[in-house]
């Protein structure tokens, strides 16, 4: 009898670690089924019809084709405005605790979300003006009709804003992924080494892009070390950003903060060029020149300037010497951030094209 228990309390135990286990892997894999509020997301992350004149989503800016980014060196609204900076990918955002490139205050993707939904400055997606019409358009669309419902139990889609928010957010949500060479131990001997390189006293760039996100943005909360001014910019020498886009200055008054813009996740950024808070620099390579020189230097123009000397420059920012060989290697390092799952992760693509 006491045998017989015992053999049953340990199938029972056994039955739990093996349901625990699986429930684990399937919250933590971003290959698994969506819920319904997510999916619901994923399909207004990509419709175009959540902007005012329907030619905009999220996804125009954060494409899924470019690792959700945009390839623009500052993305292009609804309206056919620039924005002032560069789209950053999505991909490991949720484990951000700040978002966009110098705003403290948009530190959760639900603070985050109204600026592209219905900011005006400039108008982005413009959605707060056709919330009706969006009303009507979807409760005649099967898709919709049946996730609001299923969701959040309502007929007709007479969905409010903040739904719309909460689902979108609940997609952002699973956009994780940990699947490139460097997850996998797939990194060859070039990319080991550049990965030495990346860490050391010299290059320093571990300081503020720490694996496994490779931003301090995710480690850190202090926001004396999550933005960080890295000499693009010393307009006539002055110590000064381009005036009408300042960073972190803008939010903080503080004089020394000009120039102090987030550090953005390496992982892709092969993968999501050109590059910076406003798009300005090109090619991976030119990013390692500047680096390599200790600050950007800019010879004509309004902007001219050496970065160089910008006094408000983190002083991590020193400037180095690489060899070729070594500058291979840190390349093919920075190569095995790339998650190439992205473009085929089924919960990754557009909805509309894959019926
Ligand atoms: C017109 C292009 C555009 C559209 C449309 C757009 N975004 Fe963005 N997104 C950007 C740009 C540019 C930034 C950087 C903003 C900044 O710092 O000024 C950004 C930043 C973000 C960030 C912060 C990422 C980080 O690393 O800090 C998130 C999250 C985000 N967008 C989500 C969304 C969602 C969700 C939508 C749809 C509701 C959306 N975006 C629509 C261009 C766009
Ligand atoms: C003092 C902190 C700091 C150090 C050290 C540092 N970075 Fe950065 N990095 C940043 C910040 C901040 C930005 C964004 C700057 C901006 O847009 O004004 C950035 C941007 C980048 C970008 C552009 C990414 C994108 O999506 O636009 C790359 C690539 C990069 N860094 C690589 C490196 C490498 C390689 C090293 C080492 C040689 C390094 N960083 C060292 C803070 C740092």
């Amino acid at each position: 009898m006491h045998k017989i228990s015992t053999i049953q309390s340990l199938f029972v135990f056994f039955t739990i670690v093996v349901f625990f286990i699986s429930s684990c892997n399937s919250n933590n894999s971003p290959k698994d089924a969506l819920t319904k509020k997510e999916q619901l997301g994923r399909y207004l992350f990509f419709d175009t019809r959540l902007s005012l004149n329907g030619t905009k989503s999220c996804a125009s800016c954060h494409s899924n084709k470019m690792y959700f980014s945009d390839g623009y060196r500052k993305s292009i609204t609804s309206l056919g405005e620039n924005v002032p900076h560069n789209a950053p990918t999505l991909i490991n955002s949720k484990f951000l605790h700040y978002y966009d490139w110098a705003n403290p205050a948009a530190n959760s993707f639900a603070i985050q979300i109204k600026r592209p939904l219905y900011g005006n400055h400039p108008i982005e997606l413009g959605l707060d003006k056709s919330i009706i019409g969006l009303q009507r358009v979807f409760s005649s669309d099967s898709i919709y009709s049946t996730l609001f419902k299923a969701v959040y139990g309502i007929k007709d889609s007479l969905f409010t804003l903040s739904q719309i928010e909460e689902a979108i957010v609940a997609y952002e949500n699973r956009l994780i992924s940990f699947s490139a060479p460097f997850d996998n131990g797939k990194m060859d001997e070039d990319a080991q080494k550049g990965f030495t390189l990346f860490k050391g006293a010299k290059l320093n760039c571990a300081k503020c892009h720490p694996p496994p996100y490779f931003t301090l943005a995710s480690t850190s909360i202090n926001i004396d070390s999550v933005y960080s001014n890295t000499g693009l910019y010393n307009l006539d020498n002055k110590n000064q950003y381009p005036s009408d886009d300042i960073g972190l200055m803008t939010y903080s008054k503080r004089v020394t903060d000009n120039g102090k813009f987030k550090i953005p996740t390496l992982r892709n950024v092969m993968q999501t060029a050109p590059y910076m808070h406003d798009g300005s620099v090109n090619t991976i390579e030119e990013v390692i020149d500047i680096y390599a020189r200790g600050g950007r230097e800019i010879n004509y123009g309004k902007y001219k300037g050496d970065g160089k000397n910008n006094q408000l420059k983190n002083k991590l920012i020193t400037g180095f010497d690489l060899t070729q060989q070594e500058r291979k290697e840190l390349l093919s390092f920075l190569n095995s951030l790339t998650d190439t799952s992205i473009l085929t992760n089924k919960i990754f693509q557009n909805p509309f094209s894959n019926q």
